[in-house]
């Protein structure tokens, strides 16, 4: 059994470097796509308070497509500059936004969705997956969430190639 305990009153430079610990553990000699973005989904949503969704979209072929996650059920396909999640992967660039109902073509997979996260994970140069936080609270996230989970995606890239 995996026992980690998120420590919610700790700020969130530390919050992100257990959950940072928690995935290396959790994924080091372990091979497996599947099962490494399975339990990471599982970790952001045990630590990142406030989320609604948490969770993976991989390239597939020439669009994204549904991975791992918590969360209500999600659309599957997402075309590359579609969306929050189809910008960050063309884009290659973390995409921060504070408002989706101001974010123009924004995919509103649960209507309580209001601010969102997506980070690109890359690997030797070539975009394997993007990491999808949402939350039902407006501007949710900020600077050290998004270097939170660069650094989460930086880990995991070589372990969901
Ligand atoms: N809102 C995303 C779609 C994915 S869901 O949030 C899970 C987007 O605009 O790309």
């Amino acid at each position: 059994m995996f026992d980690f305990r998120p420590d919610h009153a700790q700020d969130k430079p530390a919050l992100y470097a257990d959950l940072l610990a928690a995935a290396d553990a959790l994924t080091t000699g372990e091979c497996d796509p599947v099962a490494n973005m399975a339990n990471v989904s599982a970790l952001l949503a045990e630590y990142l308070p406030a989320l609604n969704w948490a969770g993976f979209y991989r390239l597939i072929g020439p669009e994204l497509v549904l991975g791992p996650f918590m969360g209500r059920p999600a659309c599957i396909r997402i075309a590359l500059g579609t969306g929050v999640c189809g910008t960050a992967a063309a884009e290659r660039r973390t995409q921060l936004v504070a408002d989706v109902h101001a974010f123009p073509g924004h995919i509103a997979c649960d209507a309580a969705s209001r601010s969102e996260l997506v980070v690109p994970v890359v690997h030797e140069e070539r975009l394997l997956a993007v990491i999808d936080l949402d939350s039902p609270e407006p501007a949710r996230f900020d600077d050290e969430d998004a270097r939170g989970i660069e650094a989460l995606a930086a880990l995991l890239a070589p372990r969901i190639a």
